[in-house]
């Protein structure tokens, strides 16, 4: 069984920050970060919330999709940066867009996280037959925990949502979930500590082998994420290619992670693929994380460059270390 994607939505925040606005905040300028990345520019949440966000993108999903969000039987929020350790993002947006008959939880795969939601929903809608619809809601501010003291993270990223309604279909689908956590250490951010007035002794045996990090702060040694990502993008496209016997040249589209332009280049080269046959919108978005996918997903619908039934390629890797692929048609 696969999935339809029924109507998809964005929001991306007001406040966009161009490359030499980072000056203000580190020694660097618009040429470095345009060669070594691709971006020009990325939304930053000044006031959003990150679920607002989320909302916002999932009631523009729904409205696109036609339907009664009472309908909804589940909704999905992938997310890195919640605004909260609890209650989940889904759970508020599953009420602000009035889903009252749905389940909700969060998933957290980094920057992966709207591919293993894809691939979740596909399972529950395969699984439940009274389940007519899943929202999945992409929606992230890593804005919110970026180090904006360290030249070569904060310049990478943005901030943005999007969403999707998907339901049960028989067109294709294919899709490889994979992490190795041997790399969780390379992009981190701890959220908490043991409190002071409890804290006791670890054992001699005990490894700890994360970074000492200021609490919230994004940690990153880009030149081991850069090379985890130049294998990690075209090995999402293989996983999933060869379960049902696609090549390269079934697919329309490939809608990459949004990271670095040069990730996705050497992405293209290992692949033998053309870049015009890839789906680009990290230089006015920078990296959103899980709403990546999604968001240039969106962008290449409502430009028309996406239609119905081509064949896509979702290709995502992230913080864990995770990675995926999904392949399907649009
Ligand atoms: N502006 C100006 N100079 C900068 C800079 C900035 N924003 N950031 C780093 N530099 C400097 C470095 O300090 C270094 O200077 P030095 O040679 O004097 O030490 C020089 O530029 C080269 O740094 P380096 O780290 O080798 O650059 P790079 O070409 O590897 O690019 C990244 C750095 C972060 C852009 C690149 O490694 C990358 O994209 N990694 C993957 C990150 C990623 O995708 N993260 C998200 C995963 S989901």
């Amino acid at each position: 069984m696969g999935i339809n994607i029924l109507g998809m939505g964005s929001y991306v925040p007001e406040q966009k920050l161009k490359n030499d606005d980072f000056i203000r905040f580190v020694e660097t300028n618009d040429e470095w970060i345009r060669t070594r990345t691709g971006i020009v520019e990325r939304p930053m949440a000044g006031w959003e919330p990150t679920w607002y966000m989320g909302c916002q993108a999932a009631k523009k999903a729904i409205s696109a999709a036609g339907i009664d969000p009472a309908d909804i039987g589940l909704v999905i929020s992938c997310c890195a940066t919640a605004d909260f350790h609890t209650p989940s993002m889904a759970s508020i947006i599953q009420n602000d867009v009035g889903a009252a008959n749905a389940g909700a939880f969060d998933l957290n795969a980094a920057c992966t996280g709207f591919v293993y939601a894809l691939d979740t929903a596909r399972r529950f809608l395969e699984t439940d037959d009274e389940m007519k619809y899943t929202l999945i809601v992409a929606n992230e501010s890593l804005s919110k925990f970026l180090d904006f003291t360290d030249r070569g993270s904060c310049i990478l990223f943005g901030d943005g949502a999007a969403a999707a309604i998907v339901e049960k279909s028989d067109k294709l689908f294919s899709s490889a979930l994979r992490s190795d956590g041997s790399g969780a250490g390379l992009l981190c951010a701890r959220a908490l500590n043991t409190a002071e007035e409890i804290r006791t002794e670890a054992p001699a045996d005990f490894k700890d082998s994360f970074p000492e990090l200021r609490l919230h702060k994004l940690f990153q040694n880009g030149k081991e994420v850069y090379k985890f990502a130049t294998q990690a993008l075209p090995k999402s496209f293989e996983l999933a290619a060869e379960k049902k016997g696609i090549t390269k040249d079934d697919i329309d589209w490939f809608i990459p992670h949004q990271a670095n332009i040069r990730i996705i280049e050497t992405a293209a080269k290992k692949l033998g693929v053309s870049m015009d046959r890839f789906i680009v919108t990290l230089d006015h978005y920078g990296n959103t994380s899980s709403a990546s996918i999604p968001l240039a997903l969106n962008e290449g619908i409502e430009k028309g460059l996406i239609k119905r039934g081509q064949k896509l390629a979702l290709i995502g890797f992230g913080a864990g270390l995770t990675y995926g692929g999904i392949i399907l048609e649009y």
